[in-house]
């Protein structure tokens, strides 16, 4: 006789023998909303943080130039020096800091950038301050971490945008707390920490001796007055033996979100502990995506520029068209590239978002999924294109003022 399952016994789940820390992490609020309405024709997708560029074919061609000249092998855990070279140039170029390629660390993204600070700053049972709303992954990285972030809003009004209470933040601050994560400009907010915001953060953080995780990420996405259009950032205000370790990627600025690449720049004595980090995840990035970043940095600037003069046009369209229509609660945002907007009389966003896909056909994010504070808002990319943001911009003011 052949053993058949036995219609007593129920089979025990796996699901209750996974770490409870992995089961604990939030599935993505903006995920939900796209998997609904990913396959409308028509639809104007304004949901996930990228723009509708590929990657220009001069970067793809560095990499596909390294394939064929057979760079397929495991390469150097910190990054190729040539890639690590040409970020010391580029990030001289834009912050006047003195050119030092043994400040910075190849990794598989900005994502891997924040996990691998977490990594290093964080133990179980410790706490990360992360003002909200933000982008959840850097909460949900902690969470993994079996780590605990701990929320800290924003002040809003509509006049001034988003803000960050110093007092509120320190206030925050236990015995347990190790760090505080600081991303300016800010998704989704579009906040920008100007440089006595950035002044008071690491005041807090020399007084009580945290780490500062600075994800400026979006720092060329910036329409304030300033040099360069460049936003404030921690490297104008810190000494060099400060502990900050800052997030980057070449995600946003040269449309490369599927690549997967960033870099961590952080204190060179910590180049052993990092250069550990990354062989006991990734062991390294490919060497052919790597070849592509250095052509990114070394010829993408007119790029770089086109993309960020696209994102202030469409900043205007968006921001001007929803805000005439008086139901709806913003203030220009900044810096990055979203509009993140209230609307009168809506209190449940994640059925706003739904209802917008159904009835306007445009796809935005839910402030549900970004953390306390993000409750009354929902999020609109603009790194697109005009005519496409015109078209978007419509549907909305049409649904709005219907
Ligand atoms: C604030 C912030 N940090 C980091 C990242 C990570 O980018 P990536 O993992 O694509 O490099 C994102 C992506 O949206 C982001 O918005």
């Amino acid at each position: 006789m052949t053993a058949s399952a036995s219609p007593f016994i129920t089979p025990p789940s796996l699901l209750d023998h996974v770490r409870p820390e992995a089961l604990a992490v939030p599935h993505s609020g903006i995920v939900e909303v796209m998997n609904y309405g990913r396959e409308r024709p028509g639809m104007i997708p304004l949901w996930a943080g990228e723009g509708d560029l590929p990657t220009p074919s001069f970067i793809s061609e560095a990499a596909t130039r390294s394939l064929a000249a057979g760079e397929t092998f495991y390469t150097w855990q910190r990054g190729i020096p040539e890639l690590r070279a040409a970020i010391a140039r580029y990030m001289t170029g834009l912050y006047g800091v003195p050119e030092d390629p043994e400040r910075y660390y190849v990794t598989g993204s900005g994502m891997q950038s924040i996990q691998i600070c977490i990594a290093m700053t964080l133990s179980p049972g410790d706490e990360i301050i992360i003002p909200t709303p933000s982008w959840p992954n850097a909460a949900a990285a902690a969470q993994v971490a079996g780590a605990h972030p701990v929320l800290v809003p924003y002040a809003y009004d509509d006049v001034h945008g988003f803000s960050l209470d110093l007092d509120r933040l320190e206030d925050a601050v236990t015995p347990r707390t190790r760090a505080i994560f600081i991303n300016s400009p800010s998704n989704p907010t579009g906040f920008v920490a100007e440089h006595e915001t950035l002044r008071g953060v690491l005041d807090i953080a020399r007084r009580h001796g945290l780490w500062i995780i600075a994800d400026e990420i979006y720092g060329r996405f910036y329409y304030g007055a300033g040099e360069g259009g460049l936003a404030p950032s921690f490297h104008d205000v810190m000494d060099p033996e400060d502990r900050v370790l800052f997030v980057q990627t070449f995600s946003k600025n040269w449309a490369m979100t599927g690549w997967r690449i960033g870099w961590i720049e952080a204190h060179p004595s910590l180049g052993p502990v990092i250069a550990n980090l990354v062989q006991y995840a990734t062991s390294g990035v490919a060497p052919f995506m790597q070849r592509a970043g250095v052509v990114a940095l070394d010829r993408g600037e007119s790029f770089v520029q086109h993309q960020i003069a696209r994102a202030r046009r469409g900043r205007d369209i968006v921001a001007d068209a929803v805000m005439a229509t008086g139901r709806v609660h913003a203030a220009k945002p900044p810096g990055a590239f979203y509009l993140f907007f209230g609307v009168e009389g809506e209190t449940d966003m994640r059925a706003l978002a739904l209802k917008l896909v159904d009835e306007a056909n445009i796809g935005l994010a839910p402030g549900t999924a970004f953390g306390l504070g993000g409750e009354r808002f929902i999020r609109l990319c603009f790194a697109r294109g005009e005519a496409q943001l015109a078209e978007a911009a419509d549907r909305l003011v049409t649904w709005l003022t219907r």
